[in-house]
């Protein structure tokens, strides 16, 4: 394991195998990751830990199955563990509401100014104004009866729309693959080209996994097209967005504000020039960081490698695939 879990998951575990836990809080260094994987048969995994082909390749035969803690798996090389046989599951399903509660916390945040009028009364400037209620005091801008664009309509996706219809918004939406007509009119959302998305939406947000095809789909000419009204808001992955477009976008107006929980580099370094924009709100990969779904991601992984250990077809499987190569167990 390259950091302990949260919750009695572990202790599950331990009936079905001897458990090996990086105790430090920043990920292990590369080469131990490498060396303490070709001791394993079983790793469970962070978005943090670099799960390329030079790690399998080293650590298989033995290895058989790596348990990534996290719905995302952009870190491991599926391709290269598929070809290896080597299963890798993630943690679905049960971080979905987190991630759209979240989302819509960003939403909020950006769209009424709340990181700044914290800041506002928290350091005593309201204090000292001498200005109690003002009309054009911190004004920011409506959330409610606008038109949401959501970019990955998967799990999550659909838990920002369902939020979104409570604000009785337009829900705009662009999908690798088209809802069935009866979830569309369910979710009472429109399947729409990404630049007609981008074109008409206030708040534009991401819900995709990172892949080749994702990697920085908003680039500066997919910002150009955005309203210069509009936020962008990111619970995905950072590598989705082009973070060099985005900063010359805020500082250059062609939109109004983002809400970022991800970035292409984490943690993001001290001084990065999001940090200097006060249009943009920033929280630290905490998506699904509620301590209930915390402890039920874990509960996944010790089910997926339990079902693993047992013969079984891991519940979560990412690469399919994999079954054709080898069948599960040890
Ligand atoms: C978090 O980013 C996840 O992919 O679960
Ligand atoms: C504001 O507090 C209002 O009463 O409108």
């Amino acid at each position: 394991m390259t950091r302990g879990l949260p919750g009695n998951a572990i202790e599950e575990l331990r009936s079905y195998y001897d458990v090996y836990m990086w105790k430090g809080d920043a990920p292990p260094h590369y080469d131990f990751l490498v060396d303490e994987a070709m001791k394993s048969d079983a790793l469970t995994t962070l978005l943090s830990d670099r799960i390329d082909c030079n790690l399998l390749k080293s650590a298989s035969p033995k290895l058989r199955i790596v348990a990534q803690y996290a719905v995302g798996c952009d870190n491991v090389d599926l391709e290269c563990a598929t070809r290896l046989g080597i299963y890798v599951t993630n943690t679905p399903g049960v971080l979905t509401e987190a991630v759209a509660d979240l989302t819509w916390a960003l939403i909020m945040a950006v769209a009424r100014r709340i990181v700044e009028a914290d800041r506002y009364v928290r350091g005593g400037d309201w204090g000292r104004s001498g200005i109690g209620w003002h009309p054009m005091l911190l004004l920011g801008t409506d959330v409610y009866g606008k038109t949401i664009g959501i970019i990955g309509m998967g799990r999550i996706g659909q838990a920002v729309a369902r939020r979104a219809r409570g604000f009785d918004m337009r829900i705009l939406y662009n999908s690798r693959r088209r809802l069935p007509s009866d979830v569309e009119r369910e979710l009472d959302a429109e399947y729409v080209s990404l630049e007609e998305l981008l074109r008409d939406s206030d708040v534009v947000t991401l819900h995709v996994p990172l892949t080749s095809e994702t990697r920085h789909i908003i680039d500066e000419g997919k910002l150009r097209l955005m309203k210069r009204t509009a936020m962008l808001v990111n619970t995905s992955r950072g590598g989705v967005v082009s973070t060099s477009a985005l900063v010359k976008a805020l500082k250059k107006g062609w939109i109004s504000g983002a809400g970022l929980d991800v970035f292409d580099e984490e943690p993001l370094p001290p001084g990065h020039p999001l940090t200097m924009l006060d249009n943009v709100v920033l929280a630290p990969h905490v998506g699904s960081g509620t301590k209930k779904t915390r402890e039920r991601m874990a509960y996944l992984v010790a089910e997926n490698l339990i079902a693993f250990h047992l013969g079984r077809v891991p519940p979560n499987l990412v690469n399919t695939e994999v079954v054709d190569i080898r069948s599960p167990g040890f």
